[in-house]
C-alpha cells in the first residue's frame, strides 16, 4: 500500500512538472557541437549571461536561449537568420580591429542552416 501512494505521488509530481518542460521550448533545441564551437569562437564574447554590454546580451543570450519558451526562442533564431543572411555579425567595428572573427562562408551557411531547421522544430 505505502509503495502504491509513492507511485501514485511520483505519477502526481511528474505531471505537474510536465508543463514547465513543454514551455521551455520541450527542449527541442538542439546545438550541435559545429555550431557551438563557431559561435563560442565569433559571436559569445559579446552575446554570454556575463556580457559587461548589455545590448547584445539583450539581443542574444547563448546561455539562456536553451531554456526559453519556444516563441521566444523562434524569434532569437529568425534573428540570428537575418543577421548570417546581411553579414552584419559580428559588427563591422568589431572586424576592424579582431579581423579573425570574420565568419567564413561555410560557417556562416551552417550556422544559417541549423537556425532554419531550428526555427521549425521549436515551433512545432
Ligand atoms: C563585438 C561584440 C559582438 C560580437 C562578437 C557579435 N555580436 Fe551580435 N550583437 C552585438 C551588438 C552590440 C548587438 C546589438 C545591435 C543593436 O542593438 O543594433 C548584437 C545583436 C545581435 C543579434 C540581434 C539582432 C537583432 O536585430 O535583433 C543577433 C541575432 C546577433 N547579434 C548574432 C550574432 C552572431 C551570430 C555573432 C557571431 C557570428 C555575433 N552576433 C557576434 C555585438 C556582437
Amino acid at each position: 500500500m505505502k509503495k502504491c501512494i509513492t507511485v501514485t505521488l511520483f505519477l502526481f509530481c511528474g505531471l505537474l512538472l510536465l508543463p514547465a518542460f513543454t514551455a521551455e521550448g520541450g527542449g527541442k533545441l538542439k546545438i550541435p557541437k559545429k555550431v557551438d564551437a563557431v559561435f563560442q569562437a565569433k559571436c559569445y564574447g559579446c552575446h554570454n549571461n556575463e556580457s559587461k554590454n548589455n545590448r547584445p546580451k539583450d539581443k542574444l543570450n547563448w546561455d539562456t536561449l536553451p531554456s526559453l519558451p519556444a516563441d521566444q526562442q523562434a524569434e532569437k533564431l529568425a534573428a540570428i537568420q537575418k543577421v548570417l543572411e546581411k553579414g552584419s555579425m559580428p559588427p563591422d567595428r568589431f572586424l576592424e580591429k579582431q579581423p579573425d572573427k570574420k565568419l567564413t562562408d561555410k560557417e556562416t551557411a551552417n550556422m544559417k542552416k541549423w537556425a532554419v531547421k531550428m526555427a521549425k522544430r521549436v515551433s512545432k
